[in-house]
């Protein structure tokens, strides 16, 4: 199993993604009451705190099972927690995948496209990544949106790809690749 570490915290000056810890239950709280995010996550549909602290304690597991990095994404000013950014270990070698959200209070600010621009340039510098890849339902306007500001490329359609519950969903790939140098 790859042995995996949280980088130092990343940030732009106004968006800090840094690991999750338990002053953050607020930031679960309000990401339970969406009808989208728990959906597609685990954040819990039912918010109790102990549900959001087993929330909170499985990001961390991530690291630990080396599936990937799943950090909180904070307003740098205050620290508050408003969403999460994930970066998960795809079984191709070189690959990860990004997932996020931010709570509905706290949206239209920037803090996801931030987010998505300051965990891309990690994966795809010192993380070690060749491609970060994402996978969103065609409805999803907001968050193709996030990933076309951010260089992503559409590069197809995956017909009943995903299952939500006894729904199966269609979805849109997108895609960053590192660079590669000429010559
Ligand atoms: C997708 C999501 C993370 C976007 O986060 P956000 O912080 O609101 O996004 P930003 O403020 O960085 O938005 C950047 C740009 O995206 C576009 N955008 C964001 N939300 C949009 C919406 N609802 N409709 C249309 N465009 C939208 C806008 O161009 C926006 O810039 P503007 O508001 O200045 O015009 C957020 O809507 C969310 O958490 N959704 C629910 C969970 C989810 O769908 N996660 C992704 C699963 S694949």
């Amino acid at each position: 199993m790859t042995e995996l570490a949280y980088p130092e915290p990343l940030t732009d000056g106004v968006v800090r993604v840094r690991p999750w810890h338990d002053g953050d239950l607020p930031c679960v709280e309000q990401a339970s009451e969406d009808p989208r995010i728990p959906q597609g996550t685990t954040v819990p549909v039912h918010w109790t705190p102990e549900a959001g602290r087993a929330y909170i304690a499985r990001q961390h597991a991530r690291l630990t099972s080396g599936e990937g990095w799943a950090l909180a994404v904070a307003d740098q000013r205050t620290d508050r927690a408003v969403g999460h950014v994930n970066l998960m270990l795809r079984p191709q070698a070189g690959v990860a995948g990004i997932g996020y959200w931010i709570v509905p209070g706290a949206r239209r600010q920037g803090f996801g496209s931030r987010a998505i621009a300051l965990m891309t340039a990690w994966g795809l510098g010192a993380g070690g990544f060749a491609r970060v890849e994402a996978w969103v339902e065609p409805d999803n306007v907001a968050s193709q949106r996030v990933l076309e500001d951010n260089g992503y490329l559409q590069e197809g359609r995956l017909r009943s790809f995903l299952t939500f519950g006894t729904r199966r969903a269609d979805v849109f790939v997108y895609s960053r690749v590192r660079a590669i140098a000429a010559g």
